[in-house]
């Protein structure tokens, strides 16, 4: 996520510090940034390179930033330590920002002094995050509305689609969404009903191409015609909820985990080269989808 992001930063001419223990730190920025540069057009490794400077010295990293991005491990208790100490370092008016794919940003300032609590936000992306626009916009509860408004507006500057939401919920809006859809997709799969292929067929023939154009909300608004959501919700509301007690709730037990593992990658392969290969192939479809989209979104007033 980190390198995506610095990559996506760094196309926009920003100067930017990746700090990261791990000791392969160069190796690894040098090894993604191909990929990461295909995916931001008009970029090239070497220029994104030319913008980014790796360090493992944290303080050092963060002593200048106007906006500190982090990207550590998914863990409470290491977002609070880390965030305490990039407090230590960074200054005083850095907007500090978190990926967190879940964790709420009043749990991670729990401990921490207001004005650091009022400057820390979540800003989570959607992966690959210098591709797909979203960035989801979380204010913990003492969050200033200042620095909320200027991380909408910076996320904005980068080509984003900030959302900025009205409370604090683990898991944000777009990963429980995301959870309800694989919930299912899992069930499907182990009841024998698709293998994982197929399964991504139905949902790259159907829904995906349809929530890319329009929401679960409008969609099935125009899926009543005229009469729209109140004829919707009178004809097929009592069948919707009906076949909600019908949804799979499988368990991830070992045998589960190894039936998914073996299906997908027989489906789409394994290791480094079958995943460069993929991603790529992702990338440039939704580079070409995010083009498009834009093209025809201009004049609709309805898109922010
Ligand atoms: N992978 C995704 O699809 C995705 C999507 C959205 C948000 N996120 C969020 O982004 C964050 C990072 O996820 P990821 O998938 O990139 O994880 P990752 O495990 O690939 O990367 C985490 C990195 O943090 C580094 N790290 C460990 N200690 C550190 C420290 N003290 N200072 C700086 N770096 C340190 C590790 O060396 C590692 O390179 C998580 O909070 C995750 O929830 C991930």
């Amino acid at each position: 996520m980190g390198l995506a992001w610095a990559a996506l930063f760094a196309s926009h001419g920003i100067e930017v510090t990746v700090t990261d223990p791990r000791e392969d730190l160069d190796e690894a920025v040098d090894e993604a940034l191909p990929l990461l540069a295909a995916g931001l057009p008009g970029s090239d490794p070497d220029g994104l390179r030319g913008r980014i400077r790796t360090t493992h010295d944290l303080a050092g990293a963060v002593a200048g930033a106007r906006l500190v991005q982090e990207n550590g491990p998914e863990d409470l208790e290491f977002k609070r330590r880390l965030f305490a100490d990039i407090a230590g370092h960074a200054p005083g008016d850095a907007v500090l920002a978190t990926s967190t794919s879940g964790i709420v940003a009043s749990r991670i300032a729990e401990g921490l002094p207001d004005a650091v609590a009022a400057r820390l936000l979540v800003a989570h992306p959607f992966n690959p995050p210098h591709i797909v626009p979203l960035v989801e916009i979380v204010p913990g509860a003492r969050t200033s509305e200042d620095v909320v408004e200027a991380a909408v507006a910076f996320y904005r500057s980068l080509g984003k689609v900030p959302v900025r939401l009205h409370r604090e919920v683990p898991g944000f809006v777009a990963n429980r969404l995301q959870s309800a859809v694989l919930r299912e997709a899992i069930h499907l799969v182990l009841e024998g009903v698709v293998d994982a292929g197929e399964l991504d067929t139905v949902m790259k023939a159907s829904l995906g191409g349809r929530y890319a154009t329009v929401g679960p909300f409008e969609s099935f608004h125009l899926g009543g015609g005229p009469g729209g959501i109140r004829h919707m919700m009178r004809h097929l509301g009592p069948g919707l909820a009906e076949g909600w007690r019908r949804l799979g709730r499988p368990e991830l037990d070992d045998a589960a985990v190894a039936t998914i593992v073996a299906r997908t990658e027989a489906a789409y392969g394994t290791g480094p080269a079958a995943y460069r290969e993929r991603a790529a192939l992702r990338d440039r479809k939704h580079l070409a989808l995010n083009a498009t989209l834009r093209a025809t979104d201009k004049n609709d007033t309805q898109n922010t």
